[in-house]
């Protein structure tokens, strides 16, 4: 990852979050819920109706056409990308499949979360499932508010939302300490830390690699994961296929956040000009002349190999530089790259797959989140980090065999669903992921293997 998303306005949930998390007592809780779902009705009948408003506009079906290419997209590729129905509440629930998993949610004092929320930007930037993941969680139906009936614990820890002054990343250097006080605060005040030493407690760790907190691969390694956070659950977007350091811990590989809204908003305007008509997009950070960091470089250079062979191929758009509306361009685009940056993980990656461009994975042995759920290699291309001279020649290739396949598996909104946190839990979405995949680790938790043992 390198870089943020502009600060995009908070919506959606987070006044009944808010009220959920102040009353957390279960007498409370019936009138809360009572008052929430008529809330939740209203919005929703107001969504669909709107939605339906949307999908019904007419499409414009004129053969997509591209500078350079011989290839035709089927038309069907246009009423793909504009399709928003994964973004509703799937209709058929099916709850058995989280084996009913209980989840207690620490209530820590607000200077471990909810006061960093003052900057709007920690809830919408690319590390914000810290803040996702808790916020879908106060408000689901796997969320117990007696512990003892718990399965998992989970620990809401905001770290990544001290921006830098000077250049806008987040700051994560005081993760650390943040989280180590964050235990100190549990395991003094509740016994269930100390019973497990934590491994039945779940963390986010959002950051390029997840919970050794650096965004310099040798340094994270060098610094490893705390002693205090080796035994829990971290939830992380760092993953690869070997061995790693950064890894070495029990973990469930999660997207990076991208804003339902935000793709929304891209998606209903898409309909208006819905044309892909950009064979290749990448925009984001190029160096032209990569610095030696440490006898390491930046993508492992294979970002500044795409630019020197392919910057004035007429079949490529490349831009170095920001530009907040990017999403207009990915839904206008048929390949997407997804480089690696410092870490392989890329939120191009979840951009893409919901805005139907087929994301082209240039990051050697990356662990990709939810393969349950999500079958990549099915949706997307990789291309070995050696190869990427060849990216025109080999998306030549794509395009004349198979790419109307991948296109169409692409639509499938059970993947698009899969990849994007909302507020509100839905089934099949990225917390419902998470959920899903916890369940897979009920071994871990103390309250089931007591009452198996007895
Ligand atoms: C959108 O996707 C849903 C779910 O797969 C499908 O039933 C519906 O027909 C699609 N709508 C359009 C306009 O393609
Ligand atoms: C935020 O980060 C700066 C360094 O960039 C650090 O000096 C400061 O202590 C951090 N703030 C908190 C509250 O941890
Ligand atoms: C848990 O262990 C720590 C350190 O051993 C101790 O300080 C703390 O009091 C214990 N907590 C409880 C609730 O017993
Ligand atoms: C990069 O810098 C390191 C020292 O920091 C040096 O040992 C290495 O040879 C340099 N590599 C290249 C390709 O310039
Ligand atoms: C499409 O073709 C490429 C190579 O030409 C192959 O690597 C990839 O697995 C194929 N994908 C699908 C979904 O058929």
């Amino acid at each position: 990852m390198e870089e943020l998303k502009r600060p995009i306005k908070r919506r959606g949930f987070y006044v009944k979050m808010r009220l959920l998390h102040k009353h957390g007592r279960q007498h409370e809780k019936n009138l809360c819920f009572k008052y929430y779902k008529w809330v939740l009705w209203f919005s929703l009948t107001l969504y669909f109706l709107t939605s339906y408003f949307i999908s019904h506009k007419p499409i414009p079906l004129s053969k997509t056409h591209f500078a350079n290419s011989k290839s035709n997209l089927p038309s069907r590729a246009l009423i793909e990308s504009i399709n928003t129905s994964f973004l509703q509440q799937p209709t058929n629930s099916n709850k058995g499949s989280l084996n009913d998993l209980k989840i207690y949610v620490y209530e820590l004092p607000s200077k471990f979360n909810t006061d960093w929320l003052s900057n709007e930007r920690c809830s919408n930037h690319l590390f914000a499932s810290e803040v996702a993941i808790h916020r879908a969680l106060l408000n689901s139906d796997g969320r117990t508010f007696d512990p003892y009936k718990a399965d998992f614990y989970f620990v809401p820890v905001y770290v990544s939302c001290n921006f830098s002054t000077v250049n806008g990343f987040p700051a994560i250097g005081h993760a650390r300490s943040l989280i180590s006080s964050a235990i100190q605060f549990i395991s003094s005040h509740y016994p269930f830390w100390n019973r497990t030493q934590g491994s039945d407690h779940v963390f986010v760790a959002s950051h390029d690699y997840g919970a050794c907190f650096h965004a310099m691969e040798h340094r994270a390694i060098a610094d490893g994961i705390p002693e205090f956070l080796k035994k829990s659950i971290i939830l992380q977007t760092f993953g690869v296929k070997y061995k790693h350091p950064c890894q070495e811990v029990e973990n469930v590989v999660i997207p990076p956040y991208i804003s339902p809204g935000s793709v929304r908003k891209t998606l209903e305007k898409a309909t208006v000009t819905g044309q892909r008509d950009i064979w290749v997009f990448f925009r984001g950070k190029m160096e032209v002349h990569p610095k030696n960091v440490s006898g390491r470089f930046y993508s492992k250079k294979v970002r500044t190999v795409i630019w020197r062979k392919y910057n004035g191929d007429r079949r490529f758009y490349l831009q170095r530089h920001r530009f907040a509306g990017y999403q207009s361009e990915i839904v206008r685009s048929v390949f997407c790259l997804c480089p690696l940056g410092w870490a392989p993980w890329s939120p191009r990656l979840v951009e893409s797959v919901v805005l139907g461009c087929v994301p082209v994975i240039i990051a050697d042995g990356i662990q990709l989140p939810f393969s349950d759920a999500v079958n990549w290699p099915e949706i997307s291309l990789t291309v070995a980090e050696k190869d990427v001279a060849n990216l025109g020649m080999i998306l030549e290739r794509v395009a004349s065999t198979n790419l109307s396949s991948i296109q169409r598996n692409l639509w499938d909104p059970n993947v698009r669903r899969a990849l994007l946190f909302n507020d509100q839990i839905q089934e099949g979405d990225a917390t419902w992921q998470v959920l899903h995949a916890l369940s897979q680790k009920l071994d871990r938790s103390y309250r089931r293997s007591r009452v198996s043992t007895q």
